[in-house]
Order: structure tokens, then C-alpha cells, then sequence
């Protein structure tokens, strides 16, 4: 199903679907306006958020939708945000959205068969207390108490967050003033998270343990924004020395550019004590690859 989020393109998506005289199955992403308490750039379930339609639209969407003839609406869908450590948030929103389903079949004769309810299950970075899985689950099926639906779910960093290590290499100690500075050979365009979000990475340099002092870990990119960690406590290093940066599984290599022509790390898996290259590092051809040579 194709998950609609405005009207707008509930209408182009019926037009698509005319052109191909197919009948597009949709769902339509409610934003029930709760708070997810969250960080504001990966919060999405606030009408001050892009994110989704208002419980009037979508209903006015699902009528429109029942009415089209090359429209199947069988689905709902929400997702409040990311990185979500309360389940009070996702409760109020499924029972929100539950709500509207029961409306939609009462009133509108729209049965639905997928309740969509996004992803959002944070993991540990830091000290954080988590979701219980099974009271997660249990919530949504309290919610859906009395309707034949399927429940869909779309976890991204729960499955893949804290499996996922950024290795980078210490270049330089530096300090300016009484600030210590650690350059690494990875910066922001390798793992955004810190820069985009503030967020915390725990970090380990490899081997060491002696002389810790308070440093910022620093790439080599021209931004400010350029760290990993700010006012972290590590021992001294040397140029070469490995630092793990870990639960960088998630939106890591994939929030990942060429900015400063960076190439792109290389990626490597590691299963039962072994480890395979599943990516090749970019080089400088790959980054020109697709420019246009004009010569005069
Ligand atoms: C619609 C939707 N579903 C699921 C996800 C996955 O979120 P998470 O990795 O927090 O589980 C996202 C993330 O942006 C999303 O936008």
C-alpha cells in the first residue's frame, strides 16, 4: 500500500493510478498531534510537524478515496517520531487513531485491514531507560481491542541501531588555549547524528586507558558543527590510534554524504567472529564519475 500524507497527493496518486487503469491500495498517515517527547528534529507526530493529516482530512481523505474508482483505501498509518523512550506518547496516539478507525467503519462503511504504527523504539546510546517491547505491544493491542485488523510496523534503529560501529583514526592532539582537541579522520559527513541532532555517541579509543582528560573529538571537515563529542573524557592518543564510535547502525552510513569531496567509508560486516567487505570504500573516480566533462 502507498502511504498518502496530504491530499494533494491522495489526487496525484489517483491519477497515477488512472493513467495505468490500475486501483492503487493506500493507507493515510494520521498525525494525532501528541507530543512524543523527543528531540524536535525526530519528532513527527505534532501538527507542527510536516508530517501527515489532521483526523478531519483524513476522514474527508478516506471518503474521496472510497468513492474513487482507482482507489482501495485498506490501510492507516502513524508514526510519531523516532528515538521514543515513553510509551504514554504512542498510547495516546494508537488509541487516537484506533478511534478514527472505528468512526471510519461505523460511519463511512471503510473497513480497514492494516493499522501501520510507524517505528520510533529507542535504543541505548547512553543510560537510557527503554521501551518494555512486550507493554509496547500489548498497548497497541488494547488499542485495536475489538477489530479484525493486521498490525504493521516499521522499526528502523531498534533493529539495526546498536549493531552498527563507526571506526575512525585518530590524526592529531591538539589544543587551542586550555581546550584539548582530538582530530579524527571521520567527521560529520560520515555520521551527521552528533552535528544534526546534538546526540550522544559513546566513544572508546582502542587499547588506551591513561592520562584521560576532557577533550572535544573533532573531524577534519570545515564546520564548526564538525564533532563526534563534546567535553568527553579520553586518554591521551596518538596519531593512528583506532576509536569506535558506537550505535552508529542507524542513520549512519545512510545520512552519510560527500561533503569536502569526502569519499564514503568502507563497510564492513562482521558475523561469528569473522568480517567481510560488503562495501567498498569510494574513491575520488567514483565521486567524479557522473560529472559532465566540457571542454573548450
Ligand atoms: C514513517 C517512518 N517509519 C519508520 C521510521 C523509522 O524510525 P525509527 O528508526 O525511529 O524506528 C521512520 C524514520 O524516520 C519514518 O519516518
Amino acid at each position: 500500500m502507498i502511504n498518502v500524507e496530504s491530499e494533494a497527493e491522495l489526487t496525484r496518486v489517483e491519477l497515477m493510478a488512472k493513467n495505468l487503469q490500475k486501483q492503487a491500495r493506500i493507507s493515510i498517515r494520521v498525525n494525532p498531534n501528541v507530543d512524543p517527547k523527543t528531540h524536535p528534529y525526530i519528532s513527527t507526530g505534532l501538527h507542527e510537524n510536516k508530517f501527515g493529516v489532521d483526523i478531519d482530512t483524513a476522514k474527508r481523505m478516506y471518503i474521496s478515496a472510497k468513492k474513487s474508482e482507482y482507489l482501495d483505501p485498506i490501510g492507516i498509518h502513524c508514526h510519531i517520531g523516532s528515538q521514543l523512550t515513553q510509551l504514554a506518547p504512542i498510547k495516546e496516539s494508537v488509541n487516537i487513531v484506533a478511534n478514527l478507525v472505528r468512526n471510519i467503519k461505523a460511519a463511512l462503511d471503510v473497513e480497514l485491514k492494516f493499522f501501520d504504527v510507524g517505528g520510533g523504539l529507542g535504543i541505548v546510546y547512553d543510560n537510557e531507560t527503554l521501551i518494555n517491547t512486550y507493554e509496547y505491544a500489548q498497548t497497541i493491542l488494547d488499542a485495536l481491542h475489538g477489530l479484525d485488523i493486521t498490525i504493521v510496523c516499521e522499526p528502523g534503529r531498534y533493529l539495526v541501531g546498536n549493531s552498527g560501529v563507526f571506526v575512525t583514526k585518530v590524526l592529531y592532539e591538539k589544543t587551542n588555549g586550555e581546550k584539548r582537541f582530538v582530530v579524527v579522520d571521520g567527521a560529520m559527513n560520515d555520521l551527521l547524528r552528533p552535528t544534526l541532532y546534538d546526540a550522544y555517541h559513546k566513544i572508546e579509543v582502542l587499547g588506551k586507558s591513561e592520562n584521560s582528560s576532557t577533550c572535544n573529538v573533532v573531524g577534519p571537515v570545515c564546520e564548526s558543527g564538525d564533532f563526534f563529542a563534546k567535553d568527553i573524557e579520553l586518554p591521551l592518543t596518538e596519531h593512528n590510534d583506532l576509536m569506535a564510535i558506537y550505535s552508529s547502525g542507524a542513520y549512519g552510513f545512510t545520512m552519510a554524504s560527500n561533503y569536502n569531496t569526502r569519499g564514503k567509508v568502507a563497510e564492513i560486516a562482521v558475523e561469528d567472529g569473522k568480517d567481510r567487505l560488503i562495501r567498498k570504500r569510494e574513491t575520488f573516480e567514483d565521486l567524479i564519475a557522473l560529472e559532465e566533462q566540457y571542454l573548450k
